[in-house]
């Protein structure tokens, strides 16, 4: 078992270049399976979703080459299962995509019921109901999705509810289905568009990718692209969370800075003194901060993913801060963990309510799912004293080479084995 002991107190300086997004990788990885040739993808993450994504690629028959520096060439020729592993698939939600991609290329998929992050009851009705909308026969037994369709038809289809993993897999299933599919109430986040452009590569026809209306014309003859993966907005807005939370300077290089507007605004609120220039986006915290109120929203809102890591920094700011989430329903997780280090927060429905105290004491906790995880590493480098994580596979799911790059800012973290 390994843990992550933090020496808190050290403010973090300087810059530092995030990886391409997890979550733009796990569906674009999953587009490139769509083809029976080559596709090349550069900036893909080497965290633990993508290589377990590529496991379960691996095992339905298609090659991934991964490379040190994030380039990955998948040749989904000989492709050919259409049963994912459930060893494989509980351990993560995008193991959904399997769903959209089997379908649209060999007519039936069957895939176990994702695991992932324990943030919600993360449904998949509106991915069922979207493939059956598009013709396909899905019934739920045994823990398993399992659909089938001769043929799928382009349909019109409205998602019930802004949903990332369902405009995505429908984007991956209508792309591949000749006709034109239109998708209404589609979510707007970068990781869609990216997804649509590189679909648009492969030869799908994909317009209006970041509104809510994306129509895609299909085609059976999808071929492999080569692409590069947008930078993690979310990695990115670890880090800058980070940097402000233990009163330092960090620059991230490469980062669109349209990509954290939200977050960079609440962070302004808070105090931070924030740039956004061709250079990159750079937070700098010199004074005292201000407690602030935030609500999660879908994209271009403030994102559910930094809601923890937020909540981390207000944990020391003085006054009270409130934090509303509209997304996921137990994504509190985090709380416990950082009561055990004199947090006081109080949650009450889907509000947190943080009041600011003096400092926060270094304690062991628990990374209870991925962004909690990077919560509990921005409130140990802000602690007085020693934060030994554990459960790092949460964090390791999320985040490459977090201590590397921390170290780069100056933190005082190392991984030890127990
Ligand atoms: C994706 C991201 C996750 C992020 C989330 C919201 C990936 C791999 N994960 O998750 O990091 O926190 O978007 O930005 O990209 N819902 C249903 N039924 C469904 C599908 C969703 O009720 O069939 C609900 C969910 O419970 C949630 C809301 O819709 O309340 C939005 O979820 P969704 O956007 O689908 O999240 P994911 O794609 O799972």
């Amino acid at each position: 078992m390994e843990r992550l002991v933090i020496e808190g107190g050290t403010p973090l300086r300087g810059r530092l270049r995030v990886t391409g997004a997890k979550n733009s990788s796990l569906a674009v990885i999953a587009a490139a399976a769509l083809a029976s040739d080559v596709s090349v993808i550069e900036n893909v993450p080497r965290c633990q979703d993508v290589l377990t994504l590529l496991e379960i690629l691996r095992s339905l028959g298609a090659q991934a080459e991964m490379s040190d520096t994030g380039r990955l060439e998948l040749d989904g020729a000989g492709l050919t299962g259409h049963v994912a592993a459930y060893d494989l698939c509980r351990r993560m939600r995008a193991s959904i995509y399997m769903a959209g991609m089997l379908l649209a290329r060999l007519g039936r998929a069957e895939v176990p019921l994702p695991g992932g992050c324990v943030i919600g009851s993360r449904p998949v009705d509106f991915h069922i109901r979207g493939f059956e909308a598009l013709g396909a026969q899905v019934v739920t037994e045994h823990g398993f999705l399992k659909a089938h369709a001769q043929h799928l038809v382009p349909a019109t289809f409205y998602v019930p509810r802004s949903s990332v993993g369902t405009t995505i897999n429908l984007l991956l299933a209508a792309s591949r289905t000749a006709g034109v599919t239109t998708l209404q109430n589609a979510a707007r986040e970068p990781e869609v568009v990216d997804t649509a452009v590189f679909l648009s590569l492969m030869g799908a026809r994909v317009r209006g990718a970041g509104t809510s209306t994306v129509t895609v014309e299909g085609t059976a003859d999808l071929r492999g692209a080569t692409y590069a993966i947008i930078p993690d907005r979310i990695e990115a807005g670890t880090y800058l969370i980070a940097g402000a939370a233990t009163h330092g300077d960090v620059l991230i290089e490469g980062l669109i800075s349209e990509h954290v507007t939200a977050l960079l605004t609440k962070l302004t609120d808070a105090g931070v003194t924030v740039e956004a220039d061709a250079a990159g986006v750079r937070a700098r915290a010199d004074a005292d901060l201000r407690p602030i109120d935030v609500d999660t929203a879908p994209y271009p809102g403030f994102a559910t993913d930094l809601h923890p890591q937020v909540a981390a920094m207000l944990a020391t700011v003085a006054g009270r801060s409130v934090i509303r989430e509209t997304i996921f329903e137990k994504r509190f997780g985090y709380v416990d963990e950082l009561r055990r280090m004199g947090a006081e927060i109080r949650v009450d429905g889907d509000t947190a309510i943080i009041t600011g105290v003096p400092h926060l004491s270094g304690a062991p906790v628990d990374a209870v799912d991925i962004r909690a995880g990077a919560a509990m590493v921005i409130a140990g480098l802000q602690a007085r004293g020693e934060t030994a994580i554990a459960n790092l596979e949460n964090l390791d799911r999320g985040y490459e080479r977090l201590e590397d790059k921390l170290r780069g800012l100056g933190a005082r973290l190392q991984r030890v084995r127990v």
